[in-house]
């Protein structure tokens, strides 16, 4: 299905805010891409990553409501290119702590780079254990157990000095009383502990084989009972709220529809819908504000994963363009 586009007269199609942005994300994680797979072959390596984080941070701070639809929403990719989404996906969740925290941009930005990179060591051995029924082999556990301080190397080695970056990275899997790795810290950094509290929200957002993805009111649940995200947890739930962006819900006269923007209301925000009040597919999503005086407020979470690939992103975001 192509791309929709407001029609300009005179001129070639001009995609709607939305779609453009939307574009970006996608060249985003296919720039990251490129530099997590082979690293050492860009000789530019810390240049290119730091406008990776200033993209994004410039795409967050137009429309974070985009930004956690592509971190939420329910999709393929999220398997077949694991490593590189789930690194995207957690600087967007960081991201938002930052913001909510009141970080500087500066070190908001540095949180973004620690993020896009702190599985920089296994990016494609992460995807090979997405992708791959039953648990660890030796050899595969001896490396994810290493590459935190084995990431940090790497980065010293293409060029990254800042310190809070490069701790961040060491320590993204250290967890309170020494129960972490791959040193057993008594305590970690204040931006470890965000990138692991992100890291932890994300896994349990993202399917595995054999596994599909938790749905996210599902996935808030399970970061408050996970022993190491008890702290920045409740700020990844408060801020993305119950129903964000990019996730399934169900409307309390039957509709099941997909998420596209917060409001002030949290049992009411936009919403694309899919399927008509019996659970019948929609020709074409509906947008719809949810808890107004014609359209019922969010009963709960949806009910059907697999709606999720009912229509392709961009159709459910121009709904609301
Ligand atoms: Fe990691």
């Amino acid at each position: 299905m192509t791309t929709p586009a407001i029609p300009q007269a005179g001129s070639s199609p001009v995609l709607a805010p939305p779609l453009q942005r939307w574009q970006a994300w996608q060249a985003l994680g296919h720039d990251l891409e490129s530099l997590l797979l082979q690293p050492r072959a860009q000789p530019d390596f810390l240049s290119r990553i730091q406008a990776l984080a200033r993209t994004l941070d410039r795409l967050m701070v137009e429309d974070d409501n985009l930004g956690v639809f592509e971190a939420i929403r329910i999709s393929p990719d999220k398997l077949a290119r694991y490593g590189v989404l789930h690194s995207l996906h957690t600087a967007v969740v960081a991201w938002l702590v930052a913001s909510r925290k009141e970080w500087s941009v500066e070190r908001r930005r540095v949180l973004v780079q620690a993020a896009l990179t702190m599985n920089i060591a296994v990016t494609s051995l992460q995807t090979t254990l997405a992708l791959q029924p039953g648990g660890m082999q030796p050899g595969q556990q001896a490396q994810m157990r290493q590459h935190p301080l084995e990431g940090m190397r790497l980065l010293q080695s293409l060029g990254v000095g800042d310190e809070e970056w490069l701790d961040a990275v060491a320590q993204h899997h250290e967890q309170p009383k020494g129960k972490g790795y791959p040193m057993g810290l008594e305590t970690c950094s204040e931006m470890a502990d965000v990138l692991r509290t992100c890291d932890v929200f994300c896994a349990k957002m993202s399917p595995r084989a054999g596994r599909v993805a938790l749905l996210s009111p599902t996935a808030a649940a399970a970061i408050f009972r996970h022993r190491s995200a008890n702290y920045f947890g409740a700020t990844v739930v408060t801020t993305l709220g119950l129903y964000p962006p990019g996730s399934l819900v169900a409307l309390g006269s039957g509709e099941q529809a997909m998420v596209l923007r917060r409001t002030p209301n949290p049992h009411g925000p936009l919403v694309a819908m899919l399927t008509d009040p019996s659970g019948q597919p929609l020709p074409a999503p509906q947008p719809a504000v949810a808890g107004t005086a014609r359209v019922a407020k969010v009963r709960g979470p949806g009910q059907d994963a697999g709606l999720a690939g009912l229509f392709p992103p961009e159709v459910v975001l121009a709904a609301s363009a």
